[in-house]
């Protein structure tokens, strides 16, 4: 990521039962490197302890500003912060923080600091629905602090809905992001998105299979990441590592190429935006086996595989749009540099072949893109401009990538 170096961050904790996964939050920030201040207001302390907050971020915790006085604690950290986490936020500090309320050190904290500020919410959905947070939310989105969506899932008892803490690892990658490029915006608020991420797997009989190297992981930052600019977001999943479901998305699982061609070719109409990520594989055996094929002399089959091709999805995304403007349709190109051409070279002619609006073409060839938590490339628009990507987070990337074709959504 860009911002390798130590910075200061705060991460207040309001009194909700999501409050035990702050200290994975803050645990998150330590094991980069980053130093942490935790700020609980009293709540927060009936479900987690003070020693237990002390001990995850090596620094003493306050919760009110008439505790060592004379050190004007809210001013000290406030002023020396380089971002602020809230996670989780109750429905009652986002009221506090929305009036601009100083009753206890979290909220004096937020009041002092000119450091970018990230709310992660969590509470019952009734709660986060009521127009009185949505009205806290939207004012402090206003302000220009980035309130992230919570999670759609299971809540404290058996109802589910939307009002679930993130994952304290999707929370560290956000906060992350709004650390190194700013505030996030609402630009694709009523939107809709498909993003397709993962490798498919072509089977060869019940146990075997072709597949690829793709974690999923820049698929997924890019579904997270529209979902946090405001947009309704499916994912169309191939194999992945295990990843949280982004904030609010709609994950579809598939195998294989063809599964995963039906599904996008389903969701088609209802999309402003369709991103392809996934590596999709190019061939798959002409027959899956319908028992297991077994080793040995005799089963000439797992030495020689009669493979055929795949449909090229994203070929056929651009044929079926064939006028009008909508979807958006972007490719991306895994590319490696060889005698014949660069991997931008070639990255362009794909375009030109593919004829999707948008190419993200990363350089694949070092091993520092599958599975990696970065990337690096260029972004090539249908209309001949070069958005060079230097290596950053597949968060940063993302952001890039979204912010450029939101302009045309
Ligand atoms: O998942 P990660 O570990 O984070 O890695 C990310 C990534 C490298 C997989 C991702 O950034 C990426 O480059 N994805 C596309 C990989 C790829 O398959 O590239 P390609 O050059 O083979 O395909 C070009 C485009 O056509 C892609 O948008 C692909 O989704 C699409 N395609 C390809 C083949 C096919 N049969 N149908 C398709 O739609």
């Amino acid at each position: 990521m860009a911002h390798t170096a130590a910075k200061r961050i705060v991460v207040g904790v309001s009194g909700g039962i999501a409050a035990y996964k702050a200290c994975h939050v803050v645990r998150g920030f330590t094991e980069l490197g980053h130093e942490v201040q935790v700020i609980p207001t009293e709540n927060a302390l009936r479900f987690v302890g003070k020693a237990t907050f002390e001990a995850l971020s090596h620094n003493p915790v306050f919760t009110s500003v008439y505790e060592e006085v004379d050190q004007v604690r809210h001013v000290q950290v406030g002023q020396r912060a380089d971002l602020v986490v809230i996670a989780p936020a109750t429905a009652d500090l986002l009221a506090r923080l929305a009036q601009g309320r100083a009753n206890d050190m979290l909220t004096s904290t937020v009041l002092m600091t000119g450091a970018p500020v990230v709310i992660a919410p969590a509470m019952h959905t009734e709660m986060w629905n009521n127009p009185a947070t949505q009205a806290n939310v939207a004012l402090l989105r206003d302000r220009g602090m980035t309130v992230l969506e919570p999670a759609h899932g299971r809540l404290t008892g058996s109802d589910t809905g939307p009002g679930r803490l993130l994952d304290p690892e999707q929370i560290v990658d956000l906060a992350l992001l709004v650390l190194s490029t700013g505030m996030l915006p609402r630009t694709l608020a009523g939107k809709r998105v498909l993003v397709s991420a993962g490798g498919t797997r072509e089977a060869i009989d019940p146990v075997r299979f072709i597949g690829n190297h793709s974690s999923g992981r820049q698929g997924f930052a890019i579904a997270e990441v529209a979902a946090h600019m405001g947009a309704a977001v499916t994912v169309v999943a191939g194999a992945t590592d295990r990843l949280p479901t982004p904030a609010g998305a709609t994950v579809i699982a598939v195998d294989s190429a063809n599964d995963m061609q039906q599904v996008i070719a389903d969701e088609f109409a209802k999309q402003n935006i369709i991103i392809m990520a996934a590596a999709v594989a190019d061939v798959r055996p002409k027959i899956a086996a319908a028992t297991k094929l077994k080793k040995g002399s005799g089963t000439a089959d797992l030495q020689q595989i009669d493979l055929c091709e795949n449909p090229d999805i994203l070929r056929g995304l651009v044929k079926r749009r064939a006028t009008g403007s909508q979807p958006i349709i972007v490719g991306f190109a895994a590319e490696t540099g060889d005698t014949a051409a660069t991997a931008l070279e070639h990255g362009r002619a794909k375009l030109a072949r593919k004829g999707c609006d948008w190419l993200l073409v990363n350089d694949v060839s070092q091993d520092q893109v599958f599975g990696k938590p970065t990337n690096a490339g260029w972004l090539l628009s249908a209309g001949g401009e070069v958005l060079e990507l230097p290596r950053d987070s597949k968060f940063v990337i993302a952001r890039q990538l979204l912010e450029a074709v939101a302009q045309q959504a």
